[in-house]
């Protein structure tokens, strides 16, 4: 089994959870599923992740005073995981600025737009409601500002003049269920770094790293 652990750290759903739990079951992936950890017992996430056999663990952040002190609750953890790299994937808490600097650079995220454009919440409704022709998701490192950090995949999705919210949240998810992995394996593989405020990404003869939509893999 791979030795490059990951942490993923969900609020609802889970579908980018379980998409990486699916992409890590491959022999060949160099990351494996070391924990499941939610701020909500509730999660539907945790219930794919428990079928999975990852291990999960819930720290309501209702139990704690602030901010600093739930996200010191969630380093520890992390930390006795021994994870090397978190994802966040649909968790809807901000982190503190000393969660970002500890786990800086070991830390990433996916957001359901084309970065940095549609930062935050109802990201659809928004893309929608401005006319923009083209959304689509990213996968960034974590800074502490809201949705902001080098950036290290992205893709596109062109929207239809009858698309929905829902219709368009749709297609954008079936993209980040297929880029977040491909980010996982660039970090693990030690083929994105962080330079300069970017990142820069090794073995870049790979076509589908240059590419806006990674192919199917
Ligand atoms: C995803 O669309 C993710 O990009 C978004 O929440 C959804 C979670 O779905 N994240 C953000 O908006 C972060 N700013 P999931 O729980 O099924 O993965």
């Amino acid at each position: 089994m791979a030795g490059f652990k990951i942490a993923i750290l969900i609020s609802g759903r889970g579908s980018n959870m379980a998409a990486l739990i699916e992409a890590a079951k491959a022999e060949d992936f160099p990351a494996q599923v070391a924990l499941v950890l939610s701020n909500r017992e509730d999660a539907q996430g945790l219930a794919t992740a428990r079928a999975a056999n990852i291990p999960t663990q819930v720290i309501k952040h209702g139990d704690f005073e602030g901010r600093e002190a739930f996200d010191a609750a969630m380093t520890e953890v992390l930390a006795a995981a021994d994870v090397r790299l978190i994802c966040l994937a649909g968790f809807m808490r901000l982190l503190s600025p000393e969660f970002c600097q500890r786990w800086r650079d070991s830390l990433i995220n996916i957001h359901p737009s084309l970065l940095p454009a549609f930062k935050g919440l109802n990201v659809h409704e928004r893309m929608l409601e401005t006319g923009v022709r083209i959304g689509g998701c990213t996968v960034h490192y974590v800074r502490p500002a809201m949705d902001e950090g080098p950036i290290i995949v992205q893709a596109a999705v062109p929207i239809a003049s009858d698309d929905t919210p829902d219709t368009l949240a749709a297609r954008i998810l079936e993209q980040e269920h297929r880029i977040y992995p491909l980010a996982v394996r660039l970090i693990a593989e030690g083929r994105a770094r962080t330079a300069g405020g970017m990142v820069a990404l090794d073995s870049f003869e790979l076509p589908e790293i240059r590419l806006i939509n990674p192919p199917t893999q």
